[in-house]
């Protein structure tokens, strides 16, 4: 499905799920950050990391988290399905998390939506309306994968997810002219003069 939406009805059965040796690794190193006894405060790494591993979340895998927490499943589930960076569905190479909250939506998110909806096939791309990235100050801000682009409108959204069909990794950050989030053009205080 090109639009991810908290629809649970087409959400694919998965057998089963263990980590590779490799990100049991890595989860035994979030586990390590925490006092004896407190390993359920290591939940959200080790579903973002089961996350990577299976490229979704599916059932088996939170329960895996569970299990390896010492939690109660529910516990897990309540906090997968809070948080939008979790994905309880299959999604595409590229997953487009269109903030539409009301700064970015003043700004035009509208058409940074439109852009986005028209590319996603739910296998290069797959869209998700999200709440306040907390980007606003270079508002309309889409999450792709781990980047934030900002600044954007039709035009650019449409230029940057040419970019990614043509396997290039655009330049993450603002679009305009902009340096993080002075403003466009360069910096108009403590320039030191
Ligand atoms: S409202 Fe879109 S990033 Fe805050």
């Amino acid at each position: 499905m090109a639009m991810i939406t908290a629809d649970p009805t087409d959400v694919p059965q998965v057998a089963s799920f263990a980590f590779t040796p490799e990100y049991m690794a890595k989860v035994n190193e979030l586990i390590a950050n925490y006092p004896p006894g407190r390993q359920a405060s290591a939940v959200i790494g080790v579903l973002d990391l089961a996350q990577r591993q299976q490229g979704w979340l599916p059932r088996v895998a939170m329960n895996e988290v569970a299990r390896i927490l010492d939690m109660a499943p529910i516990r897990v589930y309540e906090i997968a399905t809070f948080y939008t960076m979790f994905q309880l569905k299959p999604k595409g190479r590229y997953l487009l998390q269109v903030c539409t909250t009301t700064p970015c939506w003043l700004r035009g998110s509208e058409a940074v939506m439109k852009a986005c909806l028209e590319a996603a096939d739910g296998t290069t791309f797959s869209v998700q309306e999200v709440e306040c990235l907390g980007g606003c100050v270079n508002a309309p801000v889409v999450q792709i994968n781990d980047d934030f682009y900002e600044d954007l409108d039709e035009a650019s959204m449409k230029k940057v997810l040419d970019a990614f069909r043509r396997g290039e990794v655009p330049r993450p950050g603002p679009q305009v002219d902009r340096q993080t989030s002075a403003p466009i053009g360069g910096p108009t205080t403590l320039k030191g003069e």
